[in-house]
């Protein structure tokens, strides 16, 4: 195979990228993207702030061109994401408990609602645990004025607001073994045990420096597997350049494919030109759409 696409359909998992709506109109990246790429997520344009900035007020535009895009191309579609602290609006974080409750809900059910059937999987929640050693919750208006309930009931609504998507949890610095995704080890767990709803377990996998790939990823991806849901690496990015780079984006997808249910692998752009990491070069192609040699390594390990 020739492209990240085809070479990962030949292994049973989708090659996606984050994409920006704004973007689809350069004819390169749009080549890029239609060329190499068999799902997509919208970076920010599914976002809380980008869909319902006022309440029960929901914009729809931007997002669905991405998705319009993708169904022409064939392509699935991340759903990217539902329930998060950030890129929320205030006048999310002002409302009282039984408020934000109604308010949480309804926004699951407009959300999945207007792109019912056409989402391959849903980052229902995103981010709701801290970093560092103590396995507890992040603070957020979610957290804070529902307490621990909230993940549950945010995936109980999704469940039945589109049940022919996948339902994950999405989160960083839970690619390796260590003490947050334990936490969000144990969250799945008793999910699975008590029929709460969740189908996938998303690894965002923003790597750098501090950061690098786990020596463990590929056991923290099976042990997730092993409760029972799919994995999907998310969100991947890798600082660097050169081997060196190239080098850890192999080992990326090889802890992927040797994990049955890693059911395919997204990174967070599809150029470095437009990277979030402004002033880094984390991704396969350079700011001319010029392949890298990370994009010959993950070919070659697909
Ligand atoms: C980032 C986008 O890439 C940026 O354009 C935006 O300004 C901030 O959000 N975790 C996530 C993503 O789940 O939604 C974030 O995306 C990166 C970190």
């Amino acid at each position: 195979a020739d492209t990240l696409g085809s070479a990962a359909a030949g292994q049973g998992r989708y090659f996606g990228t984050a994409v920006a709506a704004n973007h689809l109109g350069e004819s390169a990246y749009a080549a890029t993207l239609d060329r190499e790429f068999t799902s997509v997520t919208p970076e920010n344009e599914m976002k809380w702030d980008a869909v319902e900035g006022n309440r029960d007020t929901f914009t729809f535009g931007a997002a669905d061109q991405i998705v319009n895009h993708a169904r022409s191309q064939g392509m699935d579609v991340r759903g990217h994401t539902l329930v998060w602290h950030s890129q929320l609006p205030s006048w999310v974080s002002g409302l009282g408990a039984a408020d934000l409750r109604t308010a949480m809900n309804n926004h699951i059910n407009r959300v999945m609602g207007h792109y019912k059937g056409q989402i391959h999987s849903w980052d229902v929640v995103n981010e709701a645990f801290q970093d560092g050693g103590s396995g507890a919750r992040r603070s957020s208006p979610f957290q804070d004025k529902l307490g621990d309930g909230f993940i549950e009931e945010a995936f109980r609504t999704a469940r039945a607001a589109d049940p022919a998507a996948k339902l994950c949890y999405n989160d960083y610095n839970t690619d390796g073994v260590n003490a947050k995704s334990n936490a969000v080890y144990a969250m799945v767990k008793d999910f699975k045990s008590r029929g709460v709803p969740i189908d996938c377990v998303g690894l965002q996998s923003h790597f750098n420096g501090a950061s690098p790939v786990p020596a463990d990823y590929r056991a923290n991806l099976q042990r997730f597997a092993d409760l029972g849901v799919d994995v999907q690496i998310t969100e991947l990015d890798i600082e660097g350049s050169g081997t060196a780079q190239a080098d850890n984006y192999a080992n990326v997808v090889k802890a992927c494919l040797a994990v049955d249910r890693c059911t395919g692998i997204t990174v967070w752009g599809v150029t470095d030109k437009y990277s979030w990491r402004s002033s880094g070069t984390p991704l396969l192609f350079d700011g001319n759409y010029n392949e890298k040699p990370a994009y010959d390594a993950v070919l070659s390990a697909l």
